[in-house]
């Protein structure tokens, strides 16, 4: 039987967060190691990632990849003016940061350049559950969703390849999904890659 999404993502949440710091960084690693074998992630030049928060797999490990390789990576920040949505800025190890009203880390804004979702080359989202064919529940808030609600609607406009990380037990044989979820093109764990337009 499907669960409703509130039971999920408790559940979910709590097994994230129960995992060792031992078991986080093999976690890492398996996930860094699988990403790179990806021709996108090669490809992309721009790169949204974020930083790991309530047991959320650790995506840190690409940043000095990412600079070796010339890619740009940026962090998303919520957005000041248009209510629940993400913009994303640029990121490295010496990014001032501040604590956003989650208590999540997030770049200082004051003077940063903004890059619009729809530039970006490759999406790195955190998730809650995930389903292999690209269902995506995250934290509840609809954040992700607006943000990238483009490409529900303009199925010409390609955007960015949007890809969940998370933790292989997060995978659900069917979620409860709404109208308004935005599918991913992919999903990466710790033990494999999850294709489905990529
Ligand atoms: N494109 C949208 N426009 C307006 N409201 C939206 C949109 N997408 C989602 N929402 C609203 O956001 C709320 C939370 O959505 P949902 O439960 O899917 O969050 P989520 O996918 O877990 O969060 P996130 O996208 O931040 O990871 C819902 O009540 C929904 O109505
Ligand atoms: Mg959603």
């Amino acid at each position: 039987m499907m669960q409703d999404r509130k039971t999920l993502r408790r559940q979910m949440r709590a097994r994230r967060r129960a995992l060792s710091p031992r078991q986080q960084r093999q976690a890492a690693r398996s996930l860094c190691h699988n990403l790179r074998s990806q021709l996108w992630f090669h490809q992309a030049r721009h790169i949204a990632l974020y930083l790991p928060n309530d047991g959320e797999i650790d995506p840190t490990l690409l940043i000095d990849l990412c600079r070796r390789q010339g890619k740009q990576l940026y962090l998303p920040v919520l957005h000041p003016i248009r209510h629940n949505r993400l913009w994303f800025t640029p990121y490295n190890r010496n990014t001032p940061m501040r604590r956003n009203c989650y208590r999540i880390l997030e770049p200082v804004l004051q003077g940063k350049p903004i890059r619009p979702a729809q530039a970006l080359d490759l999406v790195l989202m955190p998730l809650v559950a995930f389903s292999a064919d690209g269902g995506r529940m995250g934290m509840g808030g609809g954040y992700y969703d607006r943000t990238f609600a483009f490409k529900l609607q303009e199925k010409a406009l390609r955007g960015p390849r949007l890809i969940g990380l998370a933790h292989d037990f997060q995978r659900q044989e069917k979620l409860p999904l709404e109208p308004w979820d935005v599918p991913l093109d992919g999903i990466a764990t710790e033990r494999c890659v999850y294709r489905i337009s990529c």
